[in-house]
């Protein structure tokens, strides 16, 4: 066998890309390794989103190219292929800058592997083709051990893209334009994950809840109708989605958290901003006070759900005030975690041609207030959690002897003491107390309630 090592970067997309790439790679003959060292193939799955993220592919190619220098004196051809965001937003760029790269292909290319890489060997490639195919039909299916390894939770990619183009993204243009599966390829491969083991799935897409597929019956189908689909399957027992945009939030789907007891009580709904000036300047296309308002017609239909958020701060023109406006939602809403980035302008999007860029010192300091707000609210959550009952599902045992970890139905990491219970099990545990990252329990007695249970 060959060894590939693949490193992603980025989003729960590029992790599940990463896996598909590795499942076409697995019929060419190569098997995955952990480090790149001793690799006959290294492929790195880049991210674009801010400019970080890219400074950090030039870094990790730097080192790349001299485990390909050493292999080649050892007479070990070794091949770098970049995928992934980066691939798609500056091929050539990437060419110039490190020519050890044998091969850049874009996210909607991956289907093309074999052939590109029988072709690298002969020529330097850059394919970043946008769709001419739908290329998850010519994707092979993970083998049963491949599935078994990955674990009890997977990822399914329903939909890819964005038409959003809020001012300061870069995806409109590095995953192109919306694209939603049909409903009976996500449902074949969940069936297979199911056979395989997995419990918890998540729905993953750039814009999630504007999933728009065709289904078996001709009709399209939106997110809530396919997540009730995907319930019937046996053996999954938890469905998440994310990322979803405020604005695609319908009826059907917050129905489905009252209605669907596998539809888990967490969602990861973006804000970004808490000033109305700010998302219009962002194009985000709603107030900060419809998004208050859609958070009471969720929590109206499933009481207990745990929120999330992504935050920017520092979005060109945002002034104190505005600033002020993001720290209120963010007390108002109490989310149970959230992400909060400075603004990074952005080559090709809007925002990175307006005048009132935000200095660098001012980002820093309304950062640090905001994630200091966010811990805050996270710790209270967790914290709220302590002597209730969850459900949690055992992913794998946990980090001393004896200890099983596992995720509550509101995405906590909990580690459990003791029990023989199986991976795959989804068991009572009483919270006995938060920790900085995790919770911890032990499973409860039968009968057992350990106070009141948090679904009740
Ligand atoms: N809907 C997407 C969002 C991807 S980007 C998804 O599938 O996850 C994730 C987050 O990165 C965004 O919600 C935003 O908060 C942040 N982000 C995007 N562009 C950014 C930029 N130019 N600077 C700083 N943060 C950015
Ligand atoms: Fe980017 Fe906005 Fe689309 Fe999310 S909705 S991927 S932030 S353009
Ligand atoms: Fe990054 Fe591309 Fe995902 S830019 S966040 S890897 S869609």
């Amino acid at each position: 066998m060959k060894k590939v090592h693949i490193k992603s970067f980025g989003c729960q997309m590029n992790v599940y890309d990463g896996q598909r790439m590795a499942d076409i790679l697995s019929h060419q003959g190569y098997e995955e390794t952990a480090t790149p060292e001793g690799a006959d193939l290294i492929l790195l799955n880049t991210c674009h989103i801010r400019d970080r993220a890219v400074q950090k592919v030039y870094t990790e190619l730097g080192k790349m190219r001299d485990i390909k220098r050493a292999q080649g004196a050892e007479g070990q051809e070794t091949k770098i292929v970049v995928a992934g965001c980066v691939a798609q937003a500056e091929g050539g760029e990437i060419q110039r800058r490190q020519p050890a790269v044998d091969l850049v292909v874009g996210p909607q290319a991956y289907h093309r592997l074999p052939e590109l890489l029988a072709e690298a060997g002969k020529r330097r490639i850059v394919d970043t083709d946008l769709p001419v195919e739908d290329k998850f039909g010519f994707l092979p299916a993970p083998k049963p051990q491949a599935i078994r390894a990955r674990g009890v939770s997977a990822f399914v990619t329903v939909q890819e893209g964005c038409d959003k183009f809020c001012a300061f993204c870069v995806v409109p243009y590095t995953r192109g334009a919306e694209f939603s599966r049909p409903v009976a390829q996500v449902m074949a491969e969940v069936e297979r994950l199911a056979e395989a083991g997995v419990r918890d799935v998540t729905l993953i897409g750039q814009n999630v809840n504007a999933y728009h597929g065709e289904g078996p019956d001709g009709a399209v189908w939106g997110l809530a109708r396919l997540m009730h689909r995907v319930a019937e399957v046996p053996g999954i027992a938890r469905i998440r989605y994310t990322t979803s945009h405020p604005r695609d939030m319908d009826e059907d789907l917050i129905a489905a958290h009252r209605d669907l007891p596998q539809a888990m009580p967490f969602l990861h709904l973006p804000v970004q901003a808490g000033s109305d000036r700010i998302l219009a300047a962002m194009n985000r296309k709603h107030t900060g006070d419809e998004y208050r308002r859609l958070i009471e017609r969720i929590r109206a239909a499933r009481p207990d759900i745990a929120l999330s958020s992504d935050f920017i701060v520092g979005f060109p023109g945002e002034t104190d005030a505005d600033f002020e406006d993001t720290i209120r939602l963010v007390d108002e809403i109490g989310f149970a975690s959230s992400y909060s980035f400075k603004y990074s302008p952005r080559p090709g999007t809007p925002a990175a041609e307006l005048e009132a860029q935000i200095p660098r010192a001012v980002m820093d300091e309304r950062l640090y207030r905001l994630q200091e707000r966010i811990e805050h609210h996270r710790q209270a959550f967790n914290a709220a959690t302590v002597g209730r009952t969850v459900d949690v599902l055992l992913e794998r045992t946990g980090r001393h002897p004896g200890q099983l970890a596992g995720k509550s139905p509101y995405l906590q990491a909990v580690q459990i003491e003791g029990g023989t219970n199986r991976i795959g099990d989804i068991v009572p545990v009483v919270i006995e107390r938060a920790g900085s990252n995790s919770l911890f329990g032990r499973l409860a007695e039968p009968g057992e309630t350990g106070g009141e249970d948090m679904a009740a």
